[in-house]
């Protein structure tokens, strides 16, 4: 197992780590505060994120809860066969920037029976991914689980095998969505993605599949090379509150 010294956190997660001779690890059993580090919580817009896993392998994180975050809670970089279980996550819903768990370069990375309760995106799956499985996870408030974006600089590669399943979404803003930019530089496939068994309540965009994604016009129109996204979609069940005139 690899554990690079440049996770920014201010908390002592060496401390949580213990690692066997076959270089596989268990972290757990910890509450990352970072007002308790004299963190600003809460919408940061700098980068640091409570929790960098860069390069991690073979693990598992299991039984820790990230509160109030300055920026994104949980960001994983490069990690390959990496497992969380049983983890808690949780900021106002009107925190900007406090992505739950955010996904890049990694492949069989596992997300399990987690509770996210955020201000951004619960989870959010970028770029040259592998692999990727959500399962019993409870999201919101927040914006939903996404994939992307996808396809705005020319190193990516890649998104092969996302599964979002037996999943609770609720009073989210999004429910499940994969976004491309239109003038995506590279040419990639973003295929077998499968959303199955999701639950959402007071969610107000359940699906949204954007191949045109541009937010404040930072693109040129031009044609999307990513690959068209396969997507299957199975037992969706969507609640919406009724609205009383
Ligand atoms: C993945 O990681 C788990 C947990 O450390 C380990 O038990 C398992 O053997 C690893 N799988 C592979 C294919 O290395
Ligand atoms: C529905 O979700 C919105 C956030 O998208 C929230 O503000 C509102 O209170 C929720 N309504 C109910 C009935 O839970």
């Amino acid at each position: 197992m690899g554990l690079r010294s440049n996770f920014v956190t201010l908390l002592p997660l060496f401390l949580l780590l213990v690692s066997n001779a076959k270089g596989q690890s268990a972290a757990g059993g910890g509450v990352f505060d970072v007002t308790s580090f004299g963190a600003k919580p809460n919408g940061d817009i700098t980068g640091v994120r409570t929790l960098k896993l860069n390069f991690i392998t073979n693990s598992i994180v299991k039984d820790i809860t990230s509160l109030d975050s300055k920026n994104y809670h949980i960001n994983l970089l490069g990690c390959k066969n990496l497992t969380f279980d049983h983890v808690t996550i949780t900021a106002p819903e009107n925190s900007p920037n406090t992505d739950g768990i955010h996904v890049s370069s990694s492949e069989q990375i596992n997300i399990l029976n987690t509770n996210i309760a955020t201000g951004d995106d619960c989870i959010s799956v970028g770029d040259t991914n592998k692999q990727i499985v959500i399962s019993d996870v409870t999201c919101g408030p927040g914006h939903g689980i996404s994939i992307g974006s996808l396809g705005k600089y020319t190193k990516e590669k890649e998104v092969v095998g996302v599964t979002v399943k037996k999943c609770k979404l609720t009073s989210t803003t999004n429910g499940v969505r994969i976004k491309t930019w239109p003038d995506s530089v590279g040419t990639f496939p973003a295929t077998d993605m499968h959303f199955e068994d999701i639950e959402m309540d007071n969610v107000s965009n359940p699906i949204i599949i954007d191949q045109e994604y541009c937010p404040w016009n930072q693109c040129n129109r031009k044609e999307n090379k990513i690959l068209r996204s396969v997507v299957n979609l199975h037992q969706l069940m969507v609640h919406q509150p009724i609205e009383v005139l």
